[in-house]
């Protein structure tokens, strides 16, 4: 390829205008930019770990971002240092390695690149005879292999609620189709031989992600339609309650037609047991959705595989690429193990995108007749990039080096006088607290709830929280491919300096 550096701008163009520099000298000055840019960049990315993990943003920065749309620009200069001033030092931290909040992962700099080349060559993904969709094809067709179903269909999206919903999504379609129905042409009911329709329900365990309830109710089933499971003491589905509800909506009327497992629970890191959940599908003919927002990940390790064994019996499975798969946001994938049936849930053919037999819409929009989106960015390209570079075995091992590190984590947790451990850590999510005999349980709620607040305006790092059985967890979600071992200890020994500290304050 030609190198750009040596291809003159083209003459200003009079009476015209772009958002490209107009003159030589302005890309030359654009170039300049970039590069501080690209240094400042890598400048703090190569050094964060000397770095505060998070810093409140004062007041007066706040303000800032009250003032109206400049009519007039500043230029690009201006606008850098405004965002290298005013935004940069106020993120939320997720790329830092002491950050353990939520399941947020941290990026990488090659996908920053990459995404950075994907903005420039910015082609649209509907589909289309490109190369761009050549790389989404084949990073799908990877993952599907990889995750135990070759040839599923499959997309990438923004993030696991979506890539769950597009699934509970062809779900619902495939059930209703089942009944003889068409959902696409007549929603939910009545059926056009003019059977009332019974209620269709799903099932997951109580402690499934919030997407599913936002789902139940976005596609017209109702929020009551999703059936929470009680789960065990490992917080895990019961499978007997699983059944004895099945039969007991049936008796009632209601039509039973999904069942979602969880390959790493939101709340501890837990994982249903797929294979018994996929043999009540079998057995009750229902579609066998399971939610891997992260654990799915762990069948990249060799050493986690059997964890999560089961998923590869699922009709779909969801699963993100910005948490464990340490991709910038956003990005995640579905596969639908029945390519067909999700191409007819979404399938919208239009004049104005008709295939043609050659040129550069053969094939036609493809990739938008497989889920919603039309327009769609080219995010395949930073996992491609990445992938090629560093290869799975790699990922796989920084998946396993997480689990480690939270194992250990959890097992001194379990040994320290001064700590508890809330939950069993089965993955990469420690639930605990700081624990003192003298203090009532609403009294260590308010400890350990201030004690995560210092440990994020300290800077030293960020795990997030949750409730478990009604108390207050410290919740260290690891999904962290810059963690060192130093980093856990770091945050064990602040965990319990501060923790003491509080004891002391909270007795006076
Ligand atoms: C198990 C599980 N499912 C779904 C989601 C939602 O994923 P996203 O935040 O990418 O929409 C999460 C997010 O943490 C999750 O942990």
């Amino acid at each position: 390829m030609t190198n750009s550096r040596h291809v003159p701008a083209p003459a200003p163009n009079s009476g015209t205008e772009s958002f490209d520099p107009a003159t030589p000298e302005a890309w030359a000055a654009l170039r300049e930019l970039g590069h501080r840019m690209l240094d400042d960049m890598l400048d703090v990315q190569s050094s964060l770990t000397h770095r505060p993990a998070w810093q409140e943003m004062p007041e007066a920065e706040r303000r800032l971002f009250d003032q109206s749309a400049p009519i007039a620009g500043i230029g690009a200069d201006a606008a850098y240092a405004y965002f290298r001033t005013h935004i940069l030092p106020y993120g939320i931290g997720n790329w830092h390695p002491r950050f353990f909040g939520w399941v947020q992962g941290q990026g990488t700099p090659l996908a920053m690149l990459s995404e950075m080349l994907a903005a420039g060559m910015n082609p649209h993904l509907a589909g289309f005879n490109q190369a761009p969709a050549m790389v989404e094809r084949q990073v799908i067709d990877w993952f599907a292999a990889l995750m135990g179903i070759p040839g599923a269909g499959g997309l990438l999206v923004t993030g696991g609620s979506a890539a769950n919903t597009h699934a509970l999504g062809v779900a619902r379609f495939a059930a209703v189709r089942a009944r003889g129905g068409n959902v696409r042409e007549d929603g939910l009911q009545p059926w056009p031989d003019g059977t009332p329709a019974k209620p269709l329900v799903f099932y997951g365990s109580a402690e499934t992600h919030g997407w599913a309830r936002k789902a139940a109710e976005w596609l017209g089933l109702g929020h009551r339609a999703f059936r929470r499971v009680p789960v065990d003491a490992a917080f895990q589905m019961d499978l007997v309650a699983l059944r004895h509800m099945i039969e007991l909506d049936r008796e009632n009327g209601l039509d039973p037609f999904c069942v979602m497992g969880t390959a790493g629970t939101v709340n501890t890191g837990a994982t249903d047991d797929l294979h018994g959940i996929a043999q009540v599908c079998r057995e009750e003919s229902l579609w066998f959705h399971v939610d891997g927002a992260f654990g799915a990940l762990a069948a990249l390790a060799p050493a986690l595989r059997d964890q999560v064994a089961g998923m590869e019996e699922a009709d779909s499975i969801a699963f993100d690429l910005h948490k464990w798969g340490a991709m910038p946001f956003e990005c995640a994938c579905v596969l639908v193990r029945d390519a067909a049936i999700n191409h007819e849930t979404f399938r919208a053919p239009a004049a104005y995108f008709a295939a043609t037999n050659r040129g550069v819409n053969a094939g036609g929009a493809f990739f938008a007749d497989r889920g919603l989106d039309l327009t769609r960015g080219f995010k395949a390209l930073k996992v491609w990039m990445q992938l090629q570079a560093d290869g799975i075995a790699k990922l796989g091992r920084i998946i396993e080096q997480n689990v480690r590190q939270a194992r250990h984590f959890a097992d001194a947790v379990a040994a320290h006088a001064s700590l508890e451990l809330l939950a069993p850590a089965p993955l990469n999510i420690v639930c605990f607290r700081y624990r003192t005999e003298a203090f009532s349980e609403a009294a260590l709620d308010a400890l350990n709830e201030e004690l995560l607040l210092r440990l994020q305006e300290r800077g030293i790092a960020l795990p997030s929280s949750t409730r478990l059985d009604g108390r207050f967890a410290l919740r260290l979600a690891h999904v962290n491919h810059r963690a060192t071992d130093e980093d856990m200890e770091m945050v064990l020994s602040a965990v319990v300096s501060i923790g003491d500290e509080l004891r002391v304050e909270m007795a006076r």
